[in-house]
């Protein structure tokens, strides 16, 4: 088969590399890639909100499937205009995608269909809102309704931030357009869980669990990213936590989307907070985590392709979903000021150390081919360091000790990645 895979990031590299394990895969192409993911797919320089240029491309070059990594044009209707040429592609079509893409969406879902949840109230009226947060208690979330690359999220300790925030989503529009409505909710404390599934429409299959570090610095210090670290699986993620899940969010989830006409077919990830009155929904991506996906994929027995494949024809009741009975942790290499201000351009020394060794991977998720065949910094998230081992903490040693390999000027990372795991 001829696949297609839309992304350009870490994520997007270990989508790619479980397609190159499928023994049905004879080419793979990626728009618009990045330069580790050419070192295993053709990148096509074609940008992932381009929909009908990538439906050309497709078209001509008879691709038999598009995976969609990103959110932005999962958002956007990438799937519909390919369904419409009639091109095989997996993904939520726009109508799903929105369990993502509008979170006052989301949040009215779970309230209709009692799936667990921070109570909360949305508001498309900055002074509504401010009148709401007198009476509120501190802390408060606030969160603009659409995509704003993870950033639309504001924790507040006090009424005065709370007000700040709501005049920076809603009337500065800080994060554009996505701050048109806005959600306030609850603010909960627990243990966050990433739990990405599978869905075919009416089946939904729960891959490994797994943990994101989101702040930039030690000890969850700093500013939100799009992601420092993962660990798969997470410890907190216990059996019972697990038959809670199944019963009162994951299946309701989808059977929630197909009573309001919105078939959901691709991969939901459930973010989780496991609280003392038991889980509840942080959010919902309608997408493979990143670096979520650096962790859990590499540890997937199955293959890729035929679980796809199984989402669309909507047969993934018939796949046993597997997981190696191991570990896995990624480390994110990023360049020293991210998510701020970075410098890009700094050449890459090291990576053919990752070169046929078992269990250690490295995702390029802002990488750049130099003109003379140099690799080179070209982001804040340069590279996913991720290594399996028999356990967590193995994995973790395994992983600290493959970044070592790595160097590039300015080169940050957290050194605390899995260090929950301690506390398991
Ligand atoms: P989200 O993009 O909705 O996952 O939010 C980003 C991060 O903000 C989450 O990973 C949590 O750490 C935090 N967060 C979001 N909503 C809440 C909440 N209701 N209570 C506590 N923390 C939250
Ligand atoms: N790692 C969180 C996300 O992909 O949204």
């Amino acid at each position: 088969m001829k696949i297609l895979i839309v992304g350009s990031g870490g994520r997007e590299h270990a989508i790619a590399m479980s397609v190159a394990k499928s023994a049905k895969a004879e080419k793979i192409y990626c728009a618009p890639g990045n330069a580790g993911i050419g070192t295993i797919a053709e990148c096509v320089p074609i940008g992932a909100m381009e929909f009908e240029k990538l439906a050309d491309f497709a078209e001509g070059h008879a691709i038999d499937l598009t995976i969609v990594g990103m959110d932005d044009p999962l958002v956007g209707g990438i799937v519909d205009v390919f369904e419409e040429r009639g091109l095989r592609v997996f993904g939520p079509r726009k109508n799903a995608a929105i369990l993502e893409g509008s979170k006052a969406f989301s949040k009215d879902l779970m309230k209709k269909y009692n799936i667990p949840t921070a109570a909360y109230e949305n508001f498309t009226d900055p002074d509504a809102a401010l009148a709401y947060l007198e009476t509120a208690k501190m802390p408060i979330v606030l969160k603009a309704d659409g995509l704003a690359l993870g950033k639309g999220v504001l924790i507040c300790n006090t009424l005065e931030e709370a007000k700040a925030g709501v005049q920076q989503i809603m009337q500065d529009k800080k994060f554009g357009s996505a701050g048109d409505e806005m959600v306030i909710e609850e603010f909960m404390t627990g243990r966050e869980v990433s739990v990405l599934s599978f869905v075919d429409g009416r089946t939904v299959k729960i891959m490994s669990s797994a943990q994101d570090h989101k702040r930039a610095q030690d000890g969850d210090q700093g500013l939100n990213t799009g992601g420092m670290g993962t660990f798969s699986p997470s410890p907190f993620y216990t059996e019972e936590v697990n038959d809670f899940c199944q019963k009162y969010i994951f299946q309701p989830t989808v059977d929630a989307m197909a009573a309001e006409g919105r078939t959901f077919k691709g991969v939901i990830f459930f973010g989780l907070m496991i609280t003392e009155d038991g889980p509840k929904v942080l959010e919902y991506n309608a997408r493979f985590g990143d670096p979520e996906a650096q962790v859990v994929l590499p540890r997937m027995k199955n293959d890729i392709i035929d679980v796809m494949e199984a989402c669309i024809d909507g047969t993934l009741d018939q796949i046993n979903l597997e997981f190696e009975d191991n570990a896995a942790v990624c480390v994110v290499l990023a360049s020293d000021g991210y998510p701020v201000s970075y410098e890009k351009g700094k050449e890459i020394r090291g990576l053919s150390n990752f070169d046929d060794r078992d269990g250690y991977y490295c995702f390029h998720a802002g990488t750049k081919l130099g003109e003379d065949g140099k690799f080179l910094t070209n982001g804040g998230r340069v590279l996913g360091v991720t290594a399996k081992g028999a356990t967590l903490k193995e994995a973790r040693a395994n992983a600290y000790a493959a970044t070592e390999w790595i160097d590039f000027d300015n080169k940050y990372m957290r050194h605390d990645i899995g260090r929950a795991i301690d506390e398991a």
